[in-house]
């Protein structure tokens, strides 16, 4: 949550940000600002709203610095006004502040800081650490040797509680940069003659794809020629300079209207980049080289424990239930957020699973600390290479979906659950799942881009059902064994999009209460797959149409349903039990998609929303 962006260099400044600043939109919309040094002095430019309408602003003045931050805000502190946003200025003017995170006690900082004159602008808790820096700056006798700047920042964040991602300029020190980070993350992007710090790759691919991540707890003193790191304790880091697997192009629209359009569009390619040479040379098993973590250990393993967030955690559902299939292994899956506070009696031999797309999101890294700190080993399963949670984990599987712009999750989502379909190869082939049934599996996790190429002609035939259902106020969605999460994943995704209150169930669970919700007003989406249990199914349908519910039933090839059962019909391509989520997913998404659109929602930046929750 929020974006922050700082440059030294020798190009101007300010266009870059915006562009850097356009980039890290998904992480918060409510306002943007940026602040550039010249002439002696920072000029600030703030505007609630996206970073277009900064843009109009900043196209107003003559911004021709080559030294600035700029910041796109997902506001906590403090609503969303003009004065909220940031940068924030210290109230002597000698600094300049950007932050993502949460400065916990930031109420005891302001009320120290009004007793020592300072005064503020804003309600935010950044504005407290920025005076604080002034305050030090003022006070704090320093040594030859040291950068004052430099000492008044680090000593500053000795004080600061709760969490942080800051890029600090000072006005007596122009073409210096400090940036640091706690629990928010940070990178430095090493350009030819300028130094770039951001939230995230997105927002410096154009000009480097060499970077730094920074740890939680350093801090890094930049100018256009040179860097340092250095721990709060002064302790020296040496970095490790990473190079960025992807390019602009992979982070921009093309010739879609929307993000989430293209990434929709893109799951064929990217579950086939996912799993690209993970299967074993007998096509009987899965391969994963990150695991850390031996055939005996996994052997051993009597219980394993997934947590994640949102849309993740619906993948670890359909996991529970693929690895129970077919591992015979039993899973528990749990919130991050109440995981991390609930301090759940564990199993000796369990193995642990963080997902997470970004990598960053603060609950599920909690979970994987409070699952480290009780003496578990903890792998992920993450899109974002080098992202907090790929670096605190024991192993893991990296996702190969390149970035996902769109706030609602959709590639890493099937790709999530693709890992998860290979996961419970993986462990099956280490416990009763045959050679034979080995290669079934791996022949239909191959053909998962192909069906999903299938479900996604189903597009324009969506496109219609989407119109004709745009304007309810209302929807279920319904599903049983491993497509129940994929009811709660297409609840998800239409409220999140376009704020129709949606909620999902499994399909027998309706008559348990949610039936009382149906109405002519309130459509129900059923999963009707073949199987066994599919003649229940059915008869939920039934009790719905008997109660004047529109039906939308999802079903696969060569189901027939009775006559005038459903009242619309999607029908996706029958496939291997491991497959059929993937499959599944599809026609929620584009449903989801295409109502959002019909409804006139911002689909790639839902209201009150952002990418990546890097705040509690
Ligand atoms: C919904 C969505 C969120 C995320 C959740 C976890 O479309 O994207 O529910 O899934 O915030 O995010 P990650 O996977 O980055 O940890």
């Amino acid at each position: 949550m929020c974006g922050i962006i700082g440059y030294v260099g020798k190009q101007k400044a300010a266009p870059f940000i915006l562009e850097g600043l356009k980039r890290l939109e998904y992480r918060g919309y409510d306002s943007a600002g940026v602040a550039i040094f010249q002439n002696g002095s920072f000029s600030v430019l703030k505007k609630i709203g996206r970073v277009a309408n900064l843009e109009l602003e900043v196209a107003k003045v003559n911004l021709g610095g080559t030294y600035g931050i700029g910041h796109t805000r997902w506001a906590t502190h403090g609503g969303v006004t003009d004065f909220n946003a940031h940068p924030h200025l210290s109230s002597d003017g000698k600094f300049a502040l950007i932050h993502n995170g949460v400065i916990e006690n930031y109420a005891s900082m302001k009320k120290y800081l009004l007793g020592k004159e300072y005064t503020f602008a804003s309600e935010t808790d950044s504005e407290a650490l920025c005076n604080l820096i002034a305050y030090h700056y003022a006070k704090e006798p320093v040594t030859p040797q040291q950068n004052r700047f430099l000492t008044s920042v680090r000593k500053a964040l000795l004080h600061a509680e709760g969490t942080y991602g800051i890029v600090v300029m000072c006005l007596d020190h122009p073409g210096e940069m400090v940036a640091a980070r706690k629990g928010s993350p940070l990178i430095l992007g090493l350009g030819d003659g300028e130094n770039i710090i951001a939230s995230d790759v997105s927002a410096i691919i154009a000009r480097t794809q060499s970077v730094v991540y920074l740890n939680d707890g350093e801090i890094v003193y930049c100018t256009a020629k040179e860097f340092q790191i250095t721990t709060l304790a002064l302790e020296a880091v040496s970095p490790t300079v990473a190079k960025v697997t992807w390019n602009v192009a992979d982070a921009e629209k093309g010739a879609y209207a929307h993000f989430m359009e293209k990434e929709i569009f893109e799951q064929p390619l990217a579950l086939e980049n996912t799993m690209r040479g993970r299967f074993s040379g007998d096509a009987s098993t899965a391969n994963f080289g990150g695991l850390n973590t031996t055939p005996i250990e996994f052997r051993g393993i009597e219980r394993f424990m997934f947590c994640a967030c949102g849309t993740a955690l619906h993948a670890c559902m359909v996991t529970e239930h693929l690895i129970e299939q077919y591992a015979r292994t039993p899973v528990e899956c749990d919130y991050a957020s109440e995981f991390r506070y609930r301090n759940a009696p564990l199993f000796r031999n369990t193995l642990f699973f963080v997902m997470s797309q970004s990598g960053e999101t603060i609950d599920t890294l909690a979970a994987l600390r409070e699952a480290k700190r009780k003496g578990y080993k903890v792998l992920a399963i993450n899109n974002v290479v080098g992202s907090s949670i790929a670096r605190e984990a024991d192993g893991g599987i990296y996702q190969h979906v390149g970035p996902e712009i769109g706030v609602a999750s959709t590639k890493a989502f099937t790709s999530q659950l693709l890992i998860g379909a290979m996961l419970a190869l993986y462990i099956g082939r280490m416990r009763d799942m045959s050679f034979g049934e080995g290669v079934r599996y791996v022949t239909a996790l191959k053909s998962a881009p192909n069906l999903v190429r299938k479900a996604l002609e189903q597009a324009p035939h969506i496109r219609e059902i989407a119109k004709r259902y745009a304007h309810h106020a209302d929807m279920l969605f319904l599903g049983r064994m491993s497509l129940f999460p994929i009811a709660l994943e297409g609840a998800l995704k239409l409220k999140e999009i376009s704020y129709i209150h949606a909620e999902g169930y499994p399909a027998a669970e309706m008559k348990h209460g949610p039936i009382a919700l149906i109405s002519e007003h309130c459509p129900s989406v059923f999963f009707a797959p073949r199987g066994e249990i599919l003649n229940k199914i059915i008869s939920s349908m039934q009790e719905i149409k008997a109660r004047k519910g529109p039906v939308i039933a999802i079903i696969t090839e060569g189901v027939e349903l009775p006559e005038g059962l459903a009242d619309e019909l999607i029908v996706i391509p029958d496939c291997h039990d491991a497959v059929l989520p993937i499959v599944a997913s599809i026609p929620v998404q584009l449903l989801s998609y295409y109502i959002a659109i019909e409804r006139g929602c911002d689909v790639d930046k839902p209201r009150n929303l952002a990418k990546s929750v890097t705040v509690e």
